[in-house]
Formats: structure tokens, C-alpha cells, sequence
């Protein structure tokens, strides 16, 4: 039987037709299984940020496997101590909590926003609706889904949780009608990453805050994506200069390993007590661990300035080459090493992301008409102009 035989067979359908088998990964680079190399610059849809395989990585994760890779979270363990103190600083005065993914993450805030309300209005179920923004992902559990303003996501699963309204993005006015005194949070992610890499504007934040601050709402971030260096600051939120009062991270967090945090300021940081959020798995040995090797490497290997300045490289030559093929580039945006193009009406970006496999280049389709870049944060300007030249052959192929 072959492998696509066997997933076909025993796995569920839940992720559409894949035939391109991966074997190993190295750096920026993944190997298929004839051995054929291809420059991957999606990183395993932002996962990847020090690249695959990094020997600090490898060194760090194996040495944690071999002494303690979980005990519950009824004891204490020096990774995850270390790990709590290290985003503290990196982020603000607060406290995190460490599960295992965006979606939990993103959980974790919407239960915090909840706990919010409550504490302000001093009545359960009364403040307690939460405003996200049209086009926005954030995740796939109820919460979440009810969360992700994408008819897409919530198709079948009505009927939703109750309490979330929808703004549109970017757009202050719209956002001022949906808070009001009932609002625990503002959720909105500072780079939509799944609807097509759209940056939010430092003045549309900037607003969203004072809003949030008239009206006692918290204004979360969701980081899942757009956090954790890629932006050209360790959160997007930084780079674009708007301080929320808690965010959630996962993705390159771990660098591979899967691990989620949400990040609340000191005033919100108590919010959680003992029985009302837990975790088994959350914040364990090993996946602290993986994730105090990431961010090793990304201040030894000054990995954010990297990414700041690859992320310009990217962007002035995806300008050059949306110059070049008007007719199928619509346009290039992002922040920092998060971008993406966007095509022409005839052009899909599944077809388009096809061919550009062909020819060696990994990338990620987003929305309904673009393709994202989001290589490791250690990439090297030799391997952005190899991508920029595939896609411009590929492109001159159409
Ligand atoms: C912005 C954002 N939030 C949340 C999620 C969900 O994260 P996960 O797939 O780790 O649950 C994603 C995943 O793509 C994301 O991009």
C-alpha cells in the first residue's frame, strides 16, 4: 500500500488532497521522499523559525527527552519557570499561561475576557461579548470558530457560541459601533495571516485601544501567526506600536515543537485561579524546553533584526516582480518576513503554488487569491533571491 493509499484509508479527510511527501527538513531547505531539495518558505505555516533541524534545537530537545519530558502540572519544573520569565520579559509586566497551540491559546483569552467582564460588571453573563474582525482566524474549537468572523470556517457547525460580534477590519468606525458597555475584549490579530497577510494600521489599533479603554474592554491580541520575531519585533504589536493588555502565541514559539502561551498585563494577570483553566499537557519539560532553545537562537543569531531586514529584501523584490507580471500580481504586502502576493482573477494560488513546488519552492496559499512567504527567521538573502527567481521563472511559465 502506498503512503497516499494508507492515509487515505485510515486518516480522515480533514485536510483535503495532499500527495507531496516530505522526509526530512534541514535549515531552510525540505527533501521529498526521492530525495528532490526544495527551498521551503513556509516553514511549516510559520512554524519552523530557526529552520528545521537546528543542531541548538536538536541538542537542547534531546537532552530534555532524555530527563524529563512531562510530570502534570501539579509540580513545578525549572523549563517551565524559566520559560514564564523569559516571554515575561520579552512581552511586559504580566504573567503567561502555556498550553499547546494557537487554538488554545486563543481559548484561553476568550475564557480571560469572560473572567473580565465578570470582574468589572460583578454580574455573571452580563459583560461578556467579545468584537472580532471580518476575515480574522482564530482557530478551530467552538470558541475559536465562533470567534473567526469566515463563513467558511463556521459552515456546519451551527449553532455558535453565543456572545461574539464582527467588525470590519482596519476600519475604526465600525469597530466603535460593535463596543460597547457589554464588551469584555477586542480580539484581533495585528497581521491577518490566514485571509492573505493584511497589516493592521497603527492608527486602526491605536483607536481600538482607547475604545477599549472607555468602555473597560480588554484589547487581545492574537500573535498566533504574525508574533514571535517574524514581524522584525518579537511581537507584531511591538513593530507596529500598540500595547494590548494580553496576547496569544504559538507557531514559531517551539520552533517545531508544538507549544501555545497567551501573555496577560499585570492587572489582567491574576484572572485565572486554581480550577478555573488547566491543562495536562500545557507547558510541560520538554516543550519548554524546545521553546527556551528557539528563543536562544533567535538573540544569539539576532534572528529579529533578520528578520527585519530580509523581510525588506522580500518585499522589494516581490515589488519587482508584481512590476513585472501586472496582469497575474495584483500586489505584494506583510510586515517583515510575513508577506504575501496576491493574484489576478484568472490565477489561482493553488495552481500557481503547485507549479512553483515544481520548480523548487515551497510556499502557503492564503484566502481566496494569495500566496504567503513565511521563511524561517534565519533565512539568507542568497536563499530570498533563489525564491524571487523561481517565482519569476514560474511566473513566466503561465
Ligand atoms: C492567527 C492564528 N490564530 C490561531 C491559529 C490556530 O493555531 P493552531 O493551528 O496552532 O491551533 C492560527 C493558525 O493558523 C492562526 O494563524
Amino acid at each position: 500500500m502506498t503512503l497516499r493509499e494508507k492515509i487515505s484509508k485510515y486518516a480522515m479527510p480533514a485536510f483535503g488532497k495532499r500527495d507531496f511527501v516530505v522526509s526530512r527538513g534541514k535549515g531552510r531547505k525540505l527533501y521529498d521522499d526521492k530525495g528532490r531539495e526544495y527551498l521551503d518558505f513556509g516553514a511549516g505555516i510559520a512554524v519552523a523559525s530557526i529552520g528545521h533541524c537546528h543542531p541548538a534545537w536538536v541538542r537542547a530537545v534531546s537532552k530534555q527527552a532524555g530527563v524529563l519530558a512531562h510530570c502534570s502540572n501539579l509540580y513545578l519544573t525549572k523549563p517551565n519557570a524559566d520559560l514564564s520569565e523569559k516571554l515575561v520579559g520579552k512581552i511586559g509586566r504580566g504573567k503567561v499561561f502555556i498550553c499547546n497551540s494557537g487554538t488554545e491559546a486563543n481559548e484561553a483569552l476568550i475564557k480571560a475576557a469572560r473572567l473580565h467582564g465578570l470582574k468589572v460588571s460583578g454580574a455573571e453573563g452580563k459583560k461578556y461579548k467579545i468584537v472580532t474582525a471580518v476575515d480574522g482566524f482564530h482557530g478551530r474549537t467552538m470558541g475559536c470558530v465562533a470567534a473567526t468572523a469566515q463563513r467558511k470556517i463556521q459552515k456546519g457547525f451551527s449553532p455558535m457560541l453565543e456572545g461574539f460580534e464582527y467588525a470590519a477590519f482596519n476600519d475604526i468606525d465600525s469597530f466603535e459601533k460593535a463596543v460597547d458597555d457589554d464588551t469584555a475584549a477586542v480580539i484581533v490579530e495585528p497581521v491577518q495571516g490566514e485571509s492573505g497577510v493584511t497589516p493592521a494600521k497603527r492608527e486602526f489599533l491605536k483607536a481600538l485601544k482607547s475604545i477599549c479603554k472607555k468602555k473597560n474592554a480588554l484589547l487581545l491580541f492574537d500573535e498566533v501567526q504574525c508574533g514571535f520575531g517574524r514581524s522584525g519585533a518579537f511581537l507584531a504589536s511591538q513593530r507596529i506600536g500598540v500595547k494590548p493588555d494580553g496576547v496569544s502565541m504559538a507557531k514559531g514559539l517551539g520552533g517545531g515543537f508544538p507549544i501555545g502561551a497567551i501573555w496577560l498585563s499585570s492587572p489582567h494577570a491574576d484572572l485565572f485561579t486554581p480550577g478555573s483553566h488547566g491543562t495536562t499537557f500545557g507547558g510541560n519539560a520538554l516543550a519548554c524546553a524546545a521553546a527556551l532553545a528557539t528563543i536562544s537562537v533567535v538573540e544569539k543569531e539576532r534572528l529579529v533584526e533578520n528578520a527585519a531586514k530580509m523581510g525588506e529584501r522580500l518585499s522589494a523584490g516581490l515589488s519587482k516582480v508584481a512590476a513585472k507580471y501586472p496582469h497575474i500580481v495584483k500586489l505584494e504586502r506583510g510586515l517583515g518576513l510575513m508577506r504575501a502576493v496576491l493574484f489576478n482573477g484568472p490565477y489561482s494560488n493553488s495552481d500557481i503554488c503547485a507549479r512553483l513546488r515544481e520548480n523548487g519552492l515551497i510556499l502557503i496559499p492564503a484566502g481566496s487569491n494569495a500566496l504567503r512567504f513565511l521563511p524561517a527567521l534565519n533565512v539568507k538573502a542568497t536563499e530570498i533571491d533563489r525564491a524571487l527567481k523561481i517565482l519569476d521563472k514560474t511566473l513566466g511559465e503561465l
